[in-house]
């Protein structure tokens, strides 16, 4: 019995993960500095055949922000691989810039590639459809399950809904005398990679083909973090349809799709083309009160800080490329509060509702009585920072796509 409901929830859980896991080609995941326009400019190619384009670095600046108070998981196994050997030395991140240099914790310059099939190619070697077959969840050090806490970061093992259901919590049904669930969580445990799929350093490189001199890169780190429960993975049993649970998975989700409709606004790319757009990512230790997730764009107009510890009040787009991928990874997020920001907030009223169960499931789930409807509210509702006045043009702020189109397209 529950071998049957199990396989039929795996089957559904690959409801997000539509891919077939055979792709080959996998992609370079550093670049090279040569000339462009007679100064020292970042080059990139995605394989060994295509010949090296300069990578964009927009006159508006563009920064991709995790606030690491909401976004536990992804930063934990974010910063693990920036602890790695290629994560201590991103090129564009510090590597080739004058020392002495010092960053400031926490910045860090990726580069987006413009081409989706190569994000889901990148996907699919990281994080392939039976992920979740050869990765145990929870983490033996996965954070606490935000927003909340959530009261456990186990899995729900009992009567779970999909595969790696975050638990259920329980409580004495005082009619039934039975231990009942109470509240489910609405959120299961999905794969995180990072370096994000869409970024240039993503996936798992070009083992064993030598490419020369950007290298054969590697594999990026994954993990378990949750990601609200989309009921199209559970059979079309009902959970919190009303009332969505967002988690780190879908902010993570929608900054990423601010971030690239920004990111081509600004640069003005042809989709599909063989580049990549320059962005910093931010990982700050911010608070509840901080969204999330959001993403920054503008153009310094200030003094800036450039090379052999002189200072100039000089424009950003005037600067040479290498001094702009240094004004870009030291940007201090303080400085900005004139720039355009769209921030995700925290979708938190936890109703406390069961999950209606379909009459088509066996008769022994549904053998719960309907449970005390209990109402809390966890977290707290955000303040949405939209400056609208100064959005580029086709720009949109209706970001209604799904949580599972989302995880398919960072
Ligand atoms: C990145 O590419 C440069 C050449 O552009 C090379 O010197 C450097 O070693 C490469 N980094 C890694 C981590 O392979
Ligand atoms: C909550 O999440 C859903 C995702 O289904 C979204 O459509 C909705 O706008 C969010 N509500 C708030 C208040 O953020
Ligand atoms: C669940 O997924 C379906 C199909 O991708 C989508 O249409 C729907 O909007 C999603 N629901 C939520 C609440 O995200």
């Amino acid at each position: 019995m529950w071998v049957s409901i199990t396989t039929a929830r795996l089957s559904a859980v690959q409801c997000l993960l539509l891919f077939v896991s055979l792709v080959e080609a996998q992609y370079i995941q550093n670049y090279t500095i040569g000339k462009w326009n007679n100064q020292d400019h970042p080059f990139w190619r995605r394989e060994p055949q295509d010949i090296p384009q300069p990578v964009i670095i927009p006159n508006e600046q563009t920064i991709l922000v995790y606030n690491c108070h909401y976004m536990k998981a992804i930063c934990l196994n974010a910063r693990r691989w920036l602890a790695t050997p290629r994560g201590l030395n991103l090129l564009l991140s510090g590597a080739l810039t004058p020392k002495p240099y010092t960053l400031p914790a926490g910045r860090y310059l990726f580069g987006y590639d413009i081409r989706n099939s190569a994000t889901d190619d990148r996907r699919r070697r990281n994080c392939p459809s039976n992920w979740n077959q050869n990765h145990l969840c929870p983490e033996p050090d996965q954070p606490d399950v935000m927003p909340g806490p959530w009261f456990t970061t186990s899995t729900e093992n009992q009567d779970p809904l999909q595969v790696n259901e975050i638990a259920a919590e329980r409580d004495l049904d005082v009619r039934s005398g039975q231990i009942e669930i109470t509240r489910r969580s609405g959120l299961f445990y999905s794969c995180e990679e990072f370096p994000a799929a869409s970024f240039v350093e993503g996936g798992t490189g070009t083992a064993g083909t030598g490419v020369v001199p950007e290298g054969d890169g590697g594999t990026g780190s994954t993990y378990c973090a949750p990601m609200m429960i989309n009921k199209s993975c559970t059979q079309g049993i009902g959970l919190f349809d009303e009332d969505p649970q967002w988690s780190e998975q879908n902010w993570q989700g929608q900054a990423h799709q601010r971030l690239a409709r920004i990111l081509q606004n600004n640069a003005q790319v042809v989709p599909g083309n063989n580049q990549a757009i320059i962005f910093t990512l931010a990982l700050v230790d911010g608070t509840a009160g901080d969204p999330p997730t959001k993403v920054m764009w503008g153009t310094s107009q200030e003094t800036v800080s450039v090379v052999k510890g002189t200072r100039r009040s000089i424009p950003f787009s005037e600067l040479s490329s290498m001094e702009k991928l240094q004004h870009m990874v030291t940007q201090n997020l303080e400085e900005l509060s004139d720039w355009n920001s769209i921030d995700t907030h925290v979708n938190a009223s936890h109703s406390l509702k069961r999950a209606q169960k379909k009459s088509t499931l066996p008769r022994e789930h549904q053998s719960h009585p309907s449970s005390v409807q209990l109402s809390r509210s966890v977290g707290t509702e955000m303040q949405v920072s939209r400056k609208t006045s100064k959005l580029p043009r086709g720009a949109d702020l209706v970001f209604s796509t799904s949580a599972s189109e989302q995880l398919l397209s960072l």
